[in-house]
């Protein structure tokens, strides 16, 4: 029995052509990419140097300004806590970060290890009930003092995508860095001019059809000095990121962003824009009262749903589709305890709306058959899990 997939934002397939660029450098070219002093080193460092002009060309920035990872988590942390502890050792630090109220975990845990350990102040910068940034707040929350201002291009629970280019207007207006998790920006949106807005753009690479393990930090030529890095070692990757380069990993991160800049996909998001609309018309025609989080058109990631259906547990409805269908619930499950995410709560929904909330997430390789199966799925889930309390909408 296949279980249908609604899970994209979590994780993508690896692209077959991705795969297929991949392979020789797991047992043909192995060489290691930094040993220097012979020719199958230097092949083998062409390839990594090419998969980094390929990273560097989906978000228009230069090969040498992109250093590998393991993912965006460590790609975050080294943006922010690089910066922060190197900007900590000097004489008059800025001590003010300002990061997004929903940004991902891995950002907002810097953000308290820096105010814990390293004396800073993070401020939270609120956003409204669709999931954009406050612009007026933002303003308010800048000022001369402010090192860093991290706030990600596309959410990964109510898929708002943000005004980059205004927000970057106005935070290079009062002097500060930007960064931005960029994680779930390349199936959303084209990506060309954004090293030309943010100072520094976390990437993932098995957000984009590429493989797991392997994120991507674009860091700004002339900023590169000011970075602490978190792993030291043999100084590969200019002594930011020590390490030996896991090449077919690179190959592949390489190879998904070629993958995922291409034209072929800009006529794929149109596709997968076309077919979420149509779910979300389906799942909004059920007897259940659902409400649908987020912006909607442009504003959205194009495969992204977050949708509550009022009165029911989030939990129990994906429960009740296992194994069928796999999806994800807004809620993190921290200490055993399930709290609501905090994206949730921040664009204003209540503990009970927001146990409620599902996140389905689509993908290039959904099908309408596939939509139409998990939309019948659901309304059985619905109809066993249905307590008299919810009454469907037309009775
Ligand atoms: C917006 C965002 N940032 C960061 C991450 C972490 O990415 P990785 O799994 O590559 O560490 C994710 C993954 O869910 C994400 O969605």
């Amino acid at each position: 029995m296949k279980t249908l997939y609604f899970d994209y934002q979590a994780t993508t397939p690896v692209a077959d052509e991705v795969l297929h660029k991949m392979q020789p450098y797991f047992i043909e070219s192995f060489a290691n990419p930094h040993a220097s002093d012979h020719a199958l080193g230097w092949k083998t460092a062409a390839a990594v140097e090419n998969a980094a002009q390929q990273v560097a060309r989906l978000i228009g920035a230069d090969s040498d300004e992109i250093i590998f990872t393991s993912g965006a988590t460590e790609s975050n942390n080294l943006a922010i806590l690089g910066l922060a502890r190197r900007a900590a050792m000097t004489d008059a630090p800025k001590k003010r970060i300002l990061l997004s109220a929903i940004e991902h975990k891995c950002v907002l845990s810097v953000g308290r290890i820096l105010q814990e350990q390293y004396d800073y102040t993070v401020d939270s910068i609120p956003i409204d009930r669709n999931g954009h940034i406050d612009s007026a707040e933002l303003e308010r929350l800048l000022s001369e003092d402010v090192l860093l201002v991290s706030i990600m291009a596309v959410n990964n629970e109510i898929g708002s995508i943000q005004d980059i280019d205004s927000i970057s207007e106005t935070i290079r207006k009062n002097g500060a860095i930007f960064h931005c998790d960029a994680a779930q920006a390349p199936m959303a949106m084209t990506m060309e001019s954004l090293a030309a807005k943010a100072d520094m753009i976390s990437l993932s690479g098995h957000k984009m059809y590429g493989p797991k393990g392997i994120g991507a930090l674009h860091i700004r030529r002339d900023l590169q000095d000011k970075i602490e890095p978190l792993i030291y070692g043999g100084g590969q990757q200019n002594g930011l990121r020590s390490g030996t380069l896991p090449t077919p990993l690179c190959i592949g991160m390489g190879a998904a962003a070629e993958y995922i800049g291409s034209f072929e996909v800009s006529e794929k998001r149109k596709e997968l824009q076309v077919r979420t609309n149509r779910f979300i018309d389906m799942l909004s025609a059920l007897s259940w009262p659902t409400q649908l989080h987020g912006d909607e058109g442009q504003k959205r990631h194009p495969g992204n749903i977050s949708i509550g259906f009022r009165g029911f547990d989030a939990e129990d409805i994906l429960g009740a589709l296992q194994p069928h269908l796999a999806a994800s619930t807004g809620s993190a499950c921290t200490s055993g305890i399930p709290e609501p995410s905090h994206v949730l709560k921040a664009i204003g929904l209540t503990m009970e709306e927001a146990k409620s909330v599902i996140r389905f997430s689509l993908g290039f390789e959904t099908s309408d058959q596939e939509v139409d199966e998990a939309v019948k799925l659901i309304n059985v889930a619905l109809q066993k899990l249905s307590d008299p309390k919810v009454q469907p909408k037309n009775s």
